[in-house]
């Protein structure tokens, strides 16, 4: 990191901007470098915090020369940038764009891309630093990282840095995840490896720790003396676009409950950290991921669906059996939700229900907290039939911001109460945009800042939990829900078995 002689170091504000280095892109041709990662590397060098000596190396099979890719890469970014298109801003980035073609079984390609990080060194002064991005398809994992292993490109030494990022999934089940870190961590030092859950790169959900840590209102209450119950809802309208190979395999439990939706548990239900640090913040997840407990009757308290036709916004909705790619008799699930447990002090006896899916009315993701009903109601005599919850959410996507619901009396001269809303919007409380998950957490590789990646026995940990579920489903044939329904009926009467009912959000 570049520090600023005349810079208070108690001054936090000003941007961090990363050492000289190289981002290596492996898979610079596929869907997420063109819609995230290109734009992300833009979106950073136009708000200045890209280093001067700055070079983007993309990686892959097809026969380019550096300016086809510069051109994929312009491209790409002006299409999903998120902050103002400059031009010369681009053209001090396509100066040290790089594209070494070649394929993942190939040495000749490895050690051609060993040679150019080296010149680089000498022209461009990126300080042998080096991060690699594995936008890859899982399977390759192995053969990439025994490539960096060979040709030393994995090898931070004092004078210089290389870093991994690795992209969900991390593994299948507990074995392969495990599998997959002792690999990695044969290759690169611990230290080196960022697993990317871009859920965690999200304003809001960083959020969540400023609203617990640096407030006296919201911590007193946030337990099971005073919370009810707790709600995690991912919720997508879009069914599996192209991704039906993908999809088969993975179902929704094991493609965003075992990480997003668990990461937000752990963000949620973890004690205060010693310090704002990646040490003390992932060893206080870690220990909540390691207390989540799933229900003894899995049969009640976790239902897996899967949509049918149906409608969404005035469109009709292809049920999930009839997209193309997918098995006309697949048991794959598009929804899960379950009900986990937190065995800690903090949260014993209180339920965590966690639900995603796609093709549900809309998307939302969001945390709501519960309350419990106010122990006695001084209004028996009144028009107040039944006072609802309160309850705090926070609203991650989209809308950014937080709700508080509670009751208020309705002006007249009866004394009725009725829930109302107290809303913090994002957009309406800062001047400054968000910057994209991606965007944040590319910078924070570049700056060796782990603390929104989790480490992998947090992965471990996740899988852990996801394994039993699996297992018990294995076999089983999802409860269909039509394209446009919030889940099956069964998510429903899971709820309604202890007197409670999920959210519209
Ligand atoms: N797409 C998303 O929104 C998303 C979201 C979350 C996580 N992810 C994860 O991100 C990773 C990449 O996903 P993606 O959707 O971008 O995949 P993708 O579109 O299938 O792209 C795969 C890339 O890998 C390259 N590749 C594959 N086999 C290769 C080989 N043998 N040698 C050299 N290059 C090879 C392809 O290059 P060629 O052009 O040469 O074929 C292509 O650039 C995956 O791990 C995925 O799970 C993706």
């Amino acid at each position: 990191m570049i520090t600023n002689p005349l810079r208070d170091p108690r001054d936090r504000r000003l941007p961090r901007v990363p050492e000289p280095c190289a981002l290596v892109v492996f898979g610079i041709t596929g869907d997420l470098a063109r819609k995230k990662l290109l734009p992300a590397v833009y979106d950073l060098a136009n708000r200045g915090l890209l280093p001067t000596n700055f070079a983007l190396l993309g990686f892959a099979r097809r026969g380019w020369g550096d300016e086809d890719f510069a051109a994929l890469a312009r491209e790409a970014a002006r299409k999903a940038a998120r902050t103002p298109w400059r031009e010369e801003v681009w053209e001090r980035l396509a100066g040290s764009v790089r594209f070494v073609q070649g394929s993942f079984d190939d040495d000749n390609a490895f050690d051609a891309l060993a040679a150019t990080l080296g010149e680089l060194e000498g022209s461009h002064g990126i300080g042998g630093n080096a991060a690699f991005y594995l936008s890859i398809p899982p399977a390759m994992f192995p053969v990439v990282l025994k490539q960096m292993q060979r040709t030393g490109m994995a090898d931070s030494t004092p004078e210089r840095w290389r870093r991994v990022v690795v992209e969900k999934p991390f593994g299948t089940d507990l074995a392969s995840s495990r599998e997959l870190n002792e690999l990695v961590d044969s290759v690169f030092t611990a230290e080196d490896v960022f697993r990317i859950d871009h859920y965690l790169g999200k304003e809001t959900v960083q959020n969540l720790m400023a609203l617990r840590f640096a407030n006296s209102l919201f911590e007193p209450v946030w337990n099971g003396h005073h919370v009810d119950s707790v709600q995690i809802t991912m919720a997508e309208d879009v069914g599996i676009g192209g991704r039906a190979a993908f999809y088969e395999q993975t179902g929704a439990a094991r493609d965003v409950l075992q990480n997003h939706l668990l990461q937000l548990l752990a963000l949620t239900a973890m004690e205060e950290p010693v310090e704002f640090s990646a040490e003390e913040i992932r060893t206080e997840k870690l220990k909540v991921l390691r207390a989540v407990s799933l229900p003894e009757d899995l049969a009640r308290f976790a239902v897996r669906g899967q949509y049918e036709q149906g409608w969404l916004a005035g469109q009709r909705a292809t049920g999930y059996r009839q997209e193309e790619g997918v098995d006309p008799h697949s048991t794959t699930e598009t929804y899960a939700a379950v009900r986990l447990g937190v065995e800690t002090r903090r949260w014993a006896g209180v339920p965590f229900y966690l639900r995603a899916g796609k093709r549900l009315p809309r998307r939302v993701t969001e945390i709501a907290l519960v309350f419990k009903r106010a122990p006695h109601l001084p209004f028996a005599d009144t028009d107040t039939e039944e006072l609802g919850s309160n309850q705090l959410v926070i609203r991650v996507q989209p809308d950014e911001g937080m709700t508080l619901k509670f009751g208020s009396k309705v002006p007249g001269s009866v004394m009725e109460v009725r829930d109302v809303a107290m809303d913090f919007l994002y957009g309406e409380q800062f001047t400054e945009a968000s910057p994209e998950a991606y965007e944040r957490l590319l910078l924070d590789v570049l700056l060796g800042d782990a603390t929104l990646f989790p480490r992998n026995a947090e992965v471990e940990a996740s899988w852990a939990v996801i394994d039993p579920l699996e297992e018990f489903w294995t076999g089983t044939t999802p409860q269909p829900y039509r394209a446009g329904e919030w889940g099956p009926r069964a998510a429903d009467e899971m709820l309604a078995a202890e007197g409670r009912r999920w959210r519209r959000p």
